[in-house]
């Protein structure tokens, strides 16, 4: 069976082909063209240890939307709660006969560990620091779809780099298909050997955001810190937070991206999230095609269990 498992797992020709996928899903992820049943007859369960809006909905509809029969587990009402381990969950869910899981996992590597479990795809739906893939493979095509283009772009990320799944997918993807970029974040929120890393590295917002053709803000993730993340959000909003004079430094039609959940007003003023640069709620509707893309390409036509 195949998985998604992570960006790392596909090369510039996969990644291209699921982005070209994807925007030919989305007169269908528009309900423009409203049947496309290739999933008809199979079942996908969304399995969610942490909790989701947008990619857990989308999931949802792109399932329903190529016509598979769509179940939520909701982990707190389930065993889990009653201390079930995740190796007991995958084979109890297995035994059902799903097509495809998808997971979601505050713990890196607990996705890879389910699909080792289990005789169906898995799709990583964001695995703790680790991975998210789709979010990955939606923001390109969000930039793709704003800019005619991905070749020659510079993109520069910025915020919690060292705890997000986001930026780390966001790197793969775009260093495979040899784009620019950059982060942006402050010492104590860049991974340890980034340096080495085939990326830019800016300490100061100004700096790293000159010229930048995409501007992609991330959320600061305390769920995931050990402790104090930054001496105050205010002093952090001063620094790190998107205002229209930091934006500035951009190129005048940079776009401005966040994957959300938005912490407003401590890493984006609310004013440039609600502004004509913002394409955030663009990332979200690519999140249905993507997420459509990825369950076709994954599942063949007529090979229900
Ligand atoms: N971007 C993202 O993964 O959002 P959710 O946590 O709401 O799914």
């Amino acid at each position: 069976k195949r998985h998604l498992l992570g960006i790392a797992d596909l090369n510039p020709v996969e990644i291209l082909s699921l982005l070209d996928r994807a925007e030919a899903m989305i007169p269908v992820s528009r309900q423009e063209r409203k049947s496309y049943p290739t999933l008809s007859g199979k079942t996908q369960i969304n399995l969610f240890f942490e909790n989701s809006t947008r990619t857990q909905a989308s999931f949802e509809i792109a399932g329903k939307r190529l016509g598979a029969l769509v179940v939520n587990m909701s982990v707190r009402t389930s065993s889990v709660a009653k201390g079930e381990t995740l190796s007991d969950t995958a084979a109890t869910l297995n035994a059902m006969r799903p097509d495809v899981i998808v997971v979601r996992h505050s713990a890196s590597g607990a996705v890879e560990l389910l699909s080792q479990k289990v005789s169906c795809s898995v799709v990583n739906a964001g695995d703790g620091a680790h991975e998210h893939p789709t979010q990955a493979l939606l923001d390109a095509l969000t930039i793709r779809q704003h800019k005619k283009r991905l070749e020659g772009l510079t993109v520069a990320i910025c915020g919690d780099i060292t705890n997000s799944r986001v930026a780390r997918s966001n790197l793969l993807l775009l260093g495979a298909l040899n784009i620019r970029t950059r982060v942006i974040a402050p010492r104590n929120l860049l991974p340890a050997g980034v340096e080495h890393m085939a990326t830019e590295v800016f300490t100061d917002m100004r700096e790293g955001l000159r010229d930048a053709d995409v501007v992609m803000m991330l959320r600061l993730q305390h769920e995931r810190a050990n402790g104090l993340m930054i001496p105050s959000t205010r002093e952090y909003y001063r620094f790190y937070g998107l205002d229209a004079e930091k934006l500035a430094f951009a190129k005048p039609d940079a776009i401005v991206m966040h994957p959300g959940p938005m912490n407003r007003g401590v890493e984006i003023d609310p004013a440039i999230a609600d502004g004509n640069r913002s394409v955030i709620t663009d990332q979200v509707e690519m999140g249905v095609a993507v997420r459509m893309a990825v369950l076709d390409a994954l599942l063949p036509a007529g090979d229900a269990r």
